[in-house]
């Protein structure tokens, strides 16, 4: 993207440092690469991007398509990549998608990035196919020209609600089955779009992923838990605990810990980037967060049951950092009943352990 395509894509000079600035900062990278970015970003070819939906709602899409920052995807990113085939945007049906998918292969053999969103039923792969062709088969075959794998969402990065509990399908997580590719998880139900837009950047400055952590992560937007970037932060210091959703203290913005909110166990951007280009997010909105980047939380039980006294606590601090096994099981092994479908059974020791007294309505 050189700066005659800049000037013809109606994107000025000013706006695409900007966007390299941002891309640094958002990444953790100091000042002095953003001549770096710019010049890489300037001089590649645009990347072929190959997009793959499973067993999936949309979301995740839907998510990137309202990327605001580090750019609206329309004015930049689509055109720093090529995205030559996506089961939900494309206009082509039928024999011409999937002539549109071997071409877009063939093409782009041993260079193209696959992004997949949605799980992998392996249980049945009759459960969701596309042409005729199941789903696990289609990634293999997709993914043996790929130069990097990218799942976006909680569902390709950990199975996600697919994989919840009885696991109907035998969903099983994109990393699951890649084995010989290297494989990045962006999760999130959908992901915060920044943080995908960011590592696309990312992977085409530098041509490799970001450090990832140990639930391959990229470490710039899931190094720190929501909790310690919260809004609500100081009232949790404060011990002011809203107790309903309508009660004086969620009037006035106190922490939403007794609610339920997992942000001391969630490692996501949501409080830094935030959605809707940079406006809210689902704390500041007034609900506490479902530790949606994390695996299993869905199987986690209630969203509304607070967490236990000493685990906010030690993961406000970061200790328990990367166990790499799965929300449900964290809390699982502290709540003392097992987590499993229904939701609203962790009822194992809550608040036993509060120190001092809360503030409440
Ligand atoms: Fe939908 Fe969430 Fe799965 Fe994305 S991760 S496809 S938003 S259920
Ligand atoms: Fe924010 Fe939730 Fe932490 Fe309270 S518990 S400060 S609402 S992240
Ligand atoms: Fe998900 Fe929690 Fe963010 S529910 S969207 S990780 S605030």
């Amino acid at each position: 993207m050189n700066t005659h395509s800049l000037h013809h894509s109606g994107i000025s000079r000013r706006e695409f440092l900007k966007f390299c600035t941002t891309t640094a900062s958002l990444l953790a990278l100091p000042p002095s690469m953003i001549p770096q970015i710019a010049q890489a970003l300037q001089n590649a070819p645009r990347q072929s991007v190959i997009w793959l939906s499973f067993q999936e709602c949309t979301a995740c899409t839907e998510s990137l398509l309202r990327t605001y920052t580090p750019a609206t995807v329309d004015k930049l990113l689509f055109h720093l990549i090529s995205l030559d085939y996506h089961h939900t945007l494309q206009a082509a049906a039928g024999h011409a998608a999937e002539q549109a998918l071997a071409a877009a292969v063939k093409a782009n053999y041993g260079k193209y990035l696959v992004i997949v969103d949605g799980s992998i039923p392996v249980g049945n792969p009759g459960y969701s196919t596309i042409a005729g062709i199941s789903n696990k088969d289609m990634l293999l075959e997709v993914a043996k020209g790929a130069k990097a794998v990218i799942a976006s969402g909680t569902c390709a990065s950990y199975g996600g609600l697919p994989h919840a509990h009885p696991n109907p399908t035998g969903a099983v997580p994109i990393q699951e089955l890649i084995r010989d590719k290297p494989v990045v998880n962006v999760p999130g139900c959908p992901p915060v779009p920044g943080s995908l837009a960011s590592v696309i950047v990312y992977y085409l400055t530098f041509q490799k992923l970001p450090h990832l952590d140990s639930l391959k992560r990229p470490l710039p937007f899931f190094g720190q838990n929501i909790h310690n970037h919260c809004a609500r932060l100081h009232f949790y210091e404060d011990k002011k605990f809203a107790k309903s959703f309508d009660d004086r203290g969620a009037k006035q913005g106190w922490c939403l810990l007794k609610l339920g909110c997992k942000g001391p166990l969630t490692y996501n951007a949501c409080a830094t980037l935030k959605w809707n280009g940079g406006v809210s997010s689902p704390i500041e909105a007034g609900h506490g967060c479902l530790g949606c980047s994390e695996p299993d939380f869905w199987d986690a039980g209630s969203f509304y049951k607070a967490l236990p006294e000493g685990l906010h606590h030690r993961h406000r601090h970061g200790e328990g950092r990367g166990m790499g096994n799965g929300m449900g099981n964290r809390m699982g092994g502290r709540m003392g009943n097992g987590m499993g479908p229904g939701g609203g059974r962790m009822n194992g020791g809550g608040n036993r352990h509060r120190h001092g007294r809360d503030q409440e309505e």
